[in-house]
């Protein structure tokens, strides 16, 4: 029992070191000590490994107007308004905060070169290469490093909010004030506090069997947010991106959505009828530049009716100057696989992308509890409704970064210090035997939400996950109630609470929207509902 030791007291907790964590945390640094907690290297969440790049209206002749109209049709009437302007009026200067830090975004002229995608428009991406996120990423993670109020803390896994549920006394306002986390390294679980706590923590992608997401976006801040007692909504929106590499050895390998905004055209493969046919003008007139929704459930229609393992994306027709100059990352990665893109298409296959469901906030990132905030892909912040508009993610990061950090300022004197708050129960001590049962259960989820609760839905689908969700909950509760925790049992437990999340919440959708298809119910009703789901 005590106050926690005085190395882990902060005036603000950030978990999470991606875009929108360390957008806060450099804000927020000016006047405050701030740890950015990662659960393992600090490049390792999705914003390093995001190829296309950022949407903002630069160009003349688009406008604000023709941006919102694009993400509302996109998020099929289910998103906020005002959070779709606030964001998108906020981009502009988003951006010029990037330049200052020096992301070296690609030029044309005296202007920054924009690339387009589907669901836009115009022309309105910014972008470095094909390879944006890694520059941002760097720029970022370079400017906190230098920053003398910011300590960076990889490797260390948060397990659970610290709450008045954790204080010494009870007292029962549901306050957050930071973070229990395993330090990888040494196996024990320390306090870190603050009088702010800011989930950072990214998407849920790894709940699916197929995704472009790295290995460690298992929703553990819509987990322990959910177990504190924080709403989460639009759980059944996950976006799956039309085109993941298809290769037996490299499962997870993005083919930007850019390429097929210079051109990149979808066709049959080889071997079966209308092969090289392109398929995208009998689906939508939009083609391959209809929004992603649209175009993923276009390829599982062609590979389902075929009976194909993957559909062609061929930009081969380009002059190869210009794919290699547009597309360098990915040239040289197939070119490593034996696909040279300049003259051969590429098989590809639709995988989970993104989780447009999470966290509720308002327009300051502030959660339903009081001393948390969240920002990014862990929230629902009313940006993307029922289907993110390409490249509209990273900006939503910086955008509500810097608005939690601005909240968090301005209210922070006024924000009660943390009490002593009861160090972690260490009385877990045996290690279990069985940890491989834990990566069964891992396959296991992943393996179910892929096939059962995917791009085309059903009601008895659905029931059958949450069927095995409830034998798998049962003994993930058994594990994590009598072993020590390690970083693999706590992202067990915090994916089978988002797959429940994610399936109560489409069945509680009876009408097909956005991401959301199901064939019992696939007309979409007249009024646009969010799903809320209360703890
Ligand atoms: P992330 O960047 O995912 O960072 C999450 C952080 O939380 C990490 O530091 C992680 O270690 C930490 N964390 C998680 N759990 C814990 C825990 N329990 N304890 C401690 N730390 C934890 N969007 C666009 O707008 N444009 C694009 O071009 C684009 N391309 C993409 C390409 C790919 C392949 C992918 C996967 C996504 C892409 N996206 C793109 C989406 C975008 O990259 C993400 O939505 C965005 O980067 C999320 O940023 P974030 O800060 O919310 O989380
Ligand atoms: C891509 O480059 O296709 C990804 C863009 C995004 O996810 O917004």
């Amino acid at each position: 029992m005590g106050a926690p030791p005085a190395a882990h007291a902060y005036d603000v907790v950030i978990v999470g070191s991606g875009a929108a964590g360390l957008t806060a945390a450099l804000s927020l640094a000016e006047r405050f000590q701030v740890a950015v907690l990662a659960k393992g290297g600090l490049s390792e969440g999705s914003t390093a490994w995001a190829q296309g790049g950022i949407a903002a209206v630069l160009e003349p002749g688009d406008t604000f107007e023709s941006h919102i109209e694009d993400t509302m049709v996109a998020g099929a009437g289910l998103n906020d308004r005002a959070a779709v302007e606030f964001v998108i009026e906020n981009a502009p200067a988003s951006i010029e905060k990037l330049v200052r830090l020096g992301v070296p975004f690609n030029e044309e002229g005296n202007a920054l070169h924009l690339t387009r995608e589907g669901g836009h428009s115009h022309r309105r991406i910014v972008h470095v290469d094909d390879a944006t996120g890694w520059a941002v990423q760097q720029a970022l993670e370079t400017a906190a490093r230098a920053h003398p109020n910011i300590t960076l803390v990889p490797d260390m896994a948060a397990v659970d909010l610290a709450t008045s549920r954790h204080g010494e006394r009870y007292l029962g306002n549901g306050h957050v004030w930071g973070v229990y986390a395993l330090d990888r390294r040494s196996g024990k679980v320390e306090l870190y506090t603050g009088r702010a706590t800011i989930l950072a923590t990214g998407g849920a992608g790894r709940t699916y069997l197929y995704s472009t997401a790295p290995r460690g976006a298992t929703g553990d801040g819509i987990a322990m947010a959910w177990r504190a007692g924080c709403r989460v909504s639009n759980m059944e929106m996950m976006q799956f991106h039309p085109t993941c590499l298809w290769n037996l050895d490299v499962k997870n390998f993005l083919i930007t959505e850019a390429m097929r905004g210079e051109g990149g055209q979808l066709k049959l493969p080889p071997g079966v009828p209308g092969a090289g046919h392109r398929f995208m003008p009998d689906f939508d007139d939009r083609a391959e530049l209809a929004p992603r929704d649209v175009v993923a459930r276009a390829i599982d229609h062609e590979i389902k009716r075929l009976g194909l393992d993957y559909v062609h994306l061929d930009i081969s027709h380009m002059p190869p100057e210009f794919v290699k100059q547009h597309f360098p990352t990915i040239y040289a990665k197939l070119l490593g696989l034996g696909i040279d893109i300049t003259s051969q298409p590429i098989p590809v296959v639709p995988a989970q992308h993104y989780t447009c469901g999470g966290v509720i906030v308002d327009l300051k990132g502030r959660t339903d509890l009081p001393g948390l905030y969240a920002a990014g892909e862990v929230t629902q912040s009313g940006l993307h409704g029922a289907n993110r508009l390409a490249s509209n993610s990273l900006l939503e990061c910086f955008v509500f970064g810097e608005a939690a950090a601005a909240h968090i300022g301005r209210h922070f004197d006024e924000m009660p210090a943390p009490p002593p708050i009861r160090p972690w129960d260490e009385s877990r001590v045996t290690d279990s035997d069985e940890e491989v049962i834990v990566q069964h259960n891992w396959r296991e989820i992943r393996r179910f939400m892929w096939d059962y609760v995917g791009i085309v839905r059903t009601t008895k689908r659905l029931e059958r996950a949450q069927h095995r969700i409830k034998t798998l909950r049962r003994e993930v509760e058994d594990y994590y109630g009598n072993f020590r925790v390690t970083a693999d049992l706590i992202e067990l437990r915090n994916l089978v609470e988002v797959a429940d999340l994610i399936v109560r919440s489409a069945l509680a959708r009876k009408e097909s929207r956005g991401l959301h298809y199901t064939l019992d119910y696939p007309a979409m009703l007249p009024e646009a509902k969010d799903t809320v789901l209360v703890p």
